[in-house]
């Protein structure tokens, strides 16, 4: 295979290290941003439920699977896969699935980064206390005001754009891992003080009862379906990501057992975030169920009213804003990685012409808020189309690829080796759910788009 003598790369330098990044790269702007607005959408406690049973019953099972096929391939997510593939005997045209992560990652990186720099935005503002005058017209007039100027989008994709591919130009041990080790504390820190401020000051008993009291009434096979995108998308698989950062980990590693706590820790989050953003809503009687603008509308009418809310608002956005970072620092290493190898390029260039890219396709991004607000394809703008493709099309077929691979084209022995920490008895548990339940599940995704 002619790959360049810099495909040897860099390894995780602790457990500890790995867990941190990974949890960093699930938890982002699917937990803060999305998971709070679709369980209000979704009949809150029923939403919630069925996701918990996707997050263990499914993605864990895939995460499993992803991150062994990183590991035992070694390389960047389309030549991990395909060195497998031909160890295993079978056609290098498996390599596939890396493609399909190295892809959808760029293009879910390019609207991710407008997004986060909504964030970025969002935080500067608040903290300089120029939201603090806001009613729900005012509100809704703001952030109409951010997303119809073309520039000042731009300015804040570029930002942010540029802060990730900081940290990744730094390599794995002194970019990544050092940025996941100051930055997930700190999130967990801000996170839980937002909690414990919006239980005690808010509407803490309504809100527990909206997240955890199931209502099946409102539960659609939409719902359903959307829970299951959700859970994919915040446990970042099918994307390369868990390919190219099961690369990086030590043989001597647990994967079922970090991929159990990776996911462990991404849902708490998920909750957490719901526990500190419901209890705010409903003391300030604003809708729960009203979709993407939760927390960009919606939030900050009330740190507007709160005392304090300057700070508190503030650190919200903040909070937001590094979740997204340590996201989006693992959708750009997948191409990284592949650049290194094959352009024999360095890190430096690899991550300036990978994030370079990345800006360039965000633009059609910042153009949907704007000038491009009224052209649609499909019924859809860019961004729409975007994420539609990645979310319905890219991810579920690439998780379903993963599984069905490793599944029944990656004999046994091989995966019996890979995850040697666990049990018989654990390991055939696993392999019964990702040679039958994974892919079955994910058929019922791909009837559900198609009809
Ligand atoms: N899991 C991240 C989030 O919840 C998004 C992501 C998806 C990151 C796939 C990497 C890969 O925001």
């Amino acid at each position: 295979m002619a790959v360049a003598a810099s495909a040897t790369h860099e390894h995780w330098s602790s457990r500890a290290a790995f867990i941190f990044a990974a949890v960093g790269s699930a938890v982002g702007l699917g937990n803060i941003w999305k998971f709070p607005y679709e369980a209000g959408q979704g009949g809150g406690g029923a939403f919630v439920l069925i996701y918990l049973v996707f997050v263990f019953g499914i993605g864990v099972p895939v995460m499993i699977a992803e991150l062994s096929l990183g590991r035992r391939g070694q390389m960047s997510p389309p030549n991990s896969v395909k060195k497998v593939a031909i160890d295993e005997g079978r056609s290098p045209a498996w390599q596939a699935i890396g493609w399909f992560g190295v892809i959808g990652a760029f293009l879910v990186l390019s609207f991710y980064s407008v997004i986060a720099g909504f964030a970025l935005s969002y935080m500067t503002n608040t903290f300089l206390g120029n939201l603090s005058v806001l009613d729900g017209q005012a509100s809704a007039s703001h952030f109409g005001a951010l997303t119809g100027n073309f520039w000042l989008v731009l300015f804040w994709h570029a930002l942010f754009i540029s802060l990730t591919i900081f940290v990744v130009a730094r390599g794995v041990t002194k970019g990544l891992e050092k940025a996941v080790t100051w930055l997930m504390p700190a999130l967990f820190c801000l996170l839980v003080f937002l909690v414990v401020y919006s239980l005690i000051f808010g509407a803490g008993a309504e809100a527990v009862r909206f997240l955890f009291e199931p209502d099946f009434s409102k539960v659609t096979g939409r719902v359903v379906l959307e829970a299951l995108g959700q859970a994919f998308f915040s446990l970042s698989l099918a994307l390369g990501t868990m390919l190219i950062y099961g690369c990086y980990l030590p043989r001597d590693i647990s994967i079922p057992r970090s991929a159990l706590v990776v996911a462990s820790a991404d849902t708490g989050v998920a909750l957490l975030a719901g526990l500190a953003i419901f209890p705010i809503v409903f003391a300030y009687g604003l809708e729960a169920g009203q979709g993407p603008g939760l927390v960009f509308v919606t939030l900050p009418i009330a740190f507007a009213q709160m005392p304090g809310g300057v700070i508190i608002g503030g650190m919200f956005f903040l909070l937001l804003s590094i979740a997204a970072l340590t996201s989006s620092i693992s959708l750009l290493e997948p191409m990284v990685s592949w650049l290194e190898e094959h352009k024999a390029v360095d890190r430096l260039k690899s991550a300036i012409l990978g994030g370079g890219l990345v800006f360039m396709v965000g633009l059609g991004s910042v153009l949907s808020f704007n000038h491009w607000s009224d052209i649609t394809l499909f019924g859809r703008t860019f961004l729409g189309n975007l994420d539609f493709l990645t979310n319905n099309i890219i991810m579920p077929v690439g998780g379903f690829l993963i599984v069905v691979f490793v599944g029944w084209r990656v004999s046994r022995a091989s995966m019996r080796d890979e995850l040697h920490t666990i049990s018989d008895r654990q390991f055939n548990i696993w392999r019964a759910m990702a040679r039958y339940v994974c892919p079955l599940a994910l058929l019922a995704i791909f009837y559900s788009v198609l009809s």
